[in-house]
């Protein structure tokens, strides 16, 4: 990405070029900024800017004052007043390699070491300055919030107006919209607070709440919005404030501009005042006076990017000192004393080449996408999901279109939209096929659902998936028994349901004439079946594939009902009077063993002899509902007895809280090997931290040990 862009080798061309770009970037800052619905990915805005730098360097005299490497952000839209800012909100300049950030250093203590900007000198004059000339400097690393800016100006302590950046200069009055963020007071709560106080920061849409926002208007069939970003900016741009108060907007404060009647020395000091301010600063940021501990910051935080509750698309590296950051200035775009490290996109255009549909175990239909395959964030993706039809028609997605790939964290990967303008012709809307692609009979949508089924119980591919569902690790955890090996059992006739399984016992001579198959895989498969046939009996109701039975239920059922037959005999009633366990999994339960294919194939998978009867010391029964509760807990890095999955079960079996991240309300810290950001988290916040002999402590006492980290 940080190759250098081609540039045309004559006048005439370059200018044809540079309006195209000119056209084209500008349309996307307006789509981006005003219109929160931008139809390019960042990474390839930045690189249609970089080339617009690239030829602007080769012939200067196209670098007029309007072109868009001048200028910042998009002009305001109408519908809100406008604010003008008592200093310009300016743009960073981004950094893609450890190179870039190097030269950009160096430019730093070149431009220290004269009395000239940076830029006024050429090559070779920045090359004759002697570094050695130039006074130490302390670099200030943040996080790289993806969010909307926002300047929060303070008159004698009241905030006078909360503006967007609009085009640096003027922006849109947003402050009854940001007046309902948590944490951004009307008031500073400072004893002689100062005449004027321009705090600069991001609005974002927490991660959690925006997964989880945009789970709900996938259930409810609507259009899912594209990105925590794009999510906040139209959250904040709600006419009706009211509106922007459902929404749970954060603010986190980076920087200031203009301000009168108070001096700060360092950035570092700014920000502490800010903080007793009661405004949220950046929570992670570092001082660094040596570079390559800045590069070990962005490699620190480009790993681990998805630990933080936001959206991060880089690191800032931004000037400790204020007067050092006066005596470089900006240029009319950015500032020359901070960088941005852009990290890999999490988005990324390609191709759509079609949309195919699959039927899983429950005859579920779902659409997806096959792409020309795409690297997004270090990961390659040719399939991404569709949910289902109502969402491939808001998306209005179509086979042959340029499409952005997004993929965020441990999120499934996601196809956000269509590049509309570069839709090719005669592209067709998609709709469900009337029959399903795997057995030909109709694909049905119920009455109130927004997904299409295959009813067809015998429809190969949910017996294909139910069989890769019962062999898969929260069921019966098969080792061998991947879905390749499916297939092929199923193309050679071996298992035609789910208890043939259990009976390839009897045909291993046709196992062992299978092509490229030895004894070894042939003793290693019947090996992994054995074990699978003696897993626990929630695991055994997990491989079942009853409707809404997941690990979580099918523990509590076993709890209270610690025989398969017991709970084949248990009404509805019964089921749903066991605490934890709604009438909906009560009548799915009942419905499911009451149908008589059901009621053969659990006949025929206990006389093969599958689990019946929970091991009591097996369950939870025996553990204490309450020793832990009141206890928040945050479990982080790999712990050698448990997988997260049943960290998390053993404390809220306990009466735990577990939760993704680290603040003041957490009690304990468990942290298992290569723990990551959150233990450092941890300790800068004083929380304690047990590893595994003290996680272990925690639930057999309900306290933790003396000394937690040595158990
Ligand atoms: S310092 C003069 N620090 O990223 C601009 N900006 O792409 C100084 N941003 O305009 C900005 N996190 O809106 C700074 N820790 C951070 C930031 C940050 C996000 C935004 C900011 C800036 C944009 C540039």
């Amino acid at each position: 990405m940080s190759d250098r862009p081609q540039v045309p080798s004559d006048l005439a061309e370059a200018r044809a070029r540079h309006d195209e770009l000119s056209q084209v970037i500008r349309t996307a800052r307006y789509r981006y900024y005003v219109l929160s619905a931008p139809d390019l990915a960042d990474a390839e805005f930045d690189a249609l800017v970089r080339e617009l730098e690239a030829i602007e360097e080769a012939y200067p005299e196209l670098q007029t004052p309007t072109s868009p490497t001048q200028q910042v952000g998009a002009p305001p839209d109408t519908a809100f007043p406008p604010v003008t800012h008592p200093e310009p909100m300016l743009s960073l300049d981004n950094a893609f390699s450890r190179e870039e950030l190097e030269a950009w250093a160096a430019r730093v203590q070149r431009g220290l070491a004269t009395d000239a900007a940076p830029e006024e000198l050429d090559e070779d004059e920045l090359a004759a300055v002697d570094p050695d000339d130039a006074p130490g400097v302390v670099y200030g690393c943040e996080l790289k919030v993806d969010g909307v800016a926002i300047a929060l100006v303070y008159r004698d302590g009241l905030l006078a107006t909360a503006g967007t950046r609009g085009d640096g200069t003027t922006g849109e009055d947003v402050t009854n919209q940001v007046l309902t963020i948590d944490r951004v007071p009307y008031r500073l709560p400072l004893d002689d607070p100062p005449a004027l106080l321009e705090v600069r920061g991001e609005v974002y849409y927490p991660l959690e709440a925006f997964e989880a926002m945009n789970a709900a208007r996938i259930e409810r069939g609507e259009a899912a919005f594209m990105n925590p970003r794009n999510a906040a900016s139209g959250a904040l741009r709600q006419k009706d404030p009211e509106v922007t108060r459902t929404r749970p907007l954060a603010v986190w404060c980076h920087g200031l501009g203009a301000v009168e009647g108070i001096d700060f020395a360092t950035h570092a000091e700014a920000m502490g005042t800010l903080a007793e301010a009661g405004l949220p600063v950046a929570e992670q940021s570092e001082q660094h006076t040596d570079l390559d501990e800045v590069w070990a910051y962005v490699e620190r935080w480009t790993a681990a990017r998805h630990d933080v509750s936001y959206e991060i698309d880089g690191v800032v590296v931004k000037l400790e000192d204020l007067d050092q950051r006066a005596e470089l200035g900006s240029t009319a775009r950015a500032p020359r004393w901070a960088i941005a490290y852009k990290m890999p996109p999490v988005e990324q255009a390609t191709t759509l080449k079609a949309i195919e549909v699959n039927v899983g175990r429950t005859g579920k239909a779902t659409p997806y996408a096959v792409l020309e395959p795409v690297l997004v964030a270090g990961t390659r993706i040719t399939y991404a999901t569709l949910h289902n039809e109502i969402q491939v028609h808001a998306k209005d997605v179509r086979a042959g279109d340029r499409v952005l790939v997004r993929r965020a964290g441990d999120v499934i990967p996601e196809v956000v939209g269509p590049v509309l303008s570069e839709r090719p012709e005669g592209t067709q809307a998609w709709s469900m096929p009337a029959e399903c692609p795997f057995c030909g009979e109709p694909l049905v949508r119920p009455e109130g659902e927004a997904h299409h089924f295959c009813e067809n119980v015998d429809c190969p591919n949910r017996l294909r998936e139910s069989l890769a569902h019962l062999a898969s690790r929260g069921a019966l955890d098969i080792e061998g028994l991947g879905e390749q090996t499916v297939d092929l059992l199923l193309q050679e006739g071996l298992v035609e349901d789910l208890a043939d399984v259990f009976r390839l016992d009897q045909r291993r001579e046709e196992l062992l004439a299978l092509e490229k198959w030895g004894t070894k895989r042939v003793e290693n498969l019947l090996a992994g079946i054995d074990e699978g046939r003696q897993r626990p009996l929630d695991r055994v109701l997990v491989a079942l594939n009853i409707r809404h039975l997941g690990p979580t239920y099918a523990k509590t059922l076993v709890r209270a009902y610690p025989s398969l037959q017991a709970i084949r005999d248990a009404e509805p009633e019964e089921l749903e009077a066991i605490d934890g366990i709604g009438p909906v999994i009560a009548q799915a339960v009942h419905s499911w063993f009451a149908t008589p294919r059901n009621a053969q194939l659990v006949d025929e998978l206990i006389a093969l002899g599958i689990t019946t009867d929970a091991e009591v010391e097996d369950s939870a029964a025996g553990v204490d509902a309450d020793l832990l509760a009141g206890w928040t807990v945050v479990v982080t890095g790999t712990l050698e007895g448990f997988t997260r999955d049943e960290a998390k079960e053993a404390l809220e079996a306990r009466g735990a809280k577990v939760t993704g991240s680290v603040s003041g309300r957490t009690s304990v810290v468990v942290a298992g090997a290569d723990p990551g950001s959150k233990l450092d988290k941890a300790s800068a916040a004083g929380v304690p931290v047990a590893d595994e002999a003290g996680f272990r402590h925690l639930l057999q006492h309900g306290e933790l040990p003396d000394d937690p980290e040595a158990g």
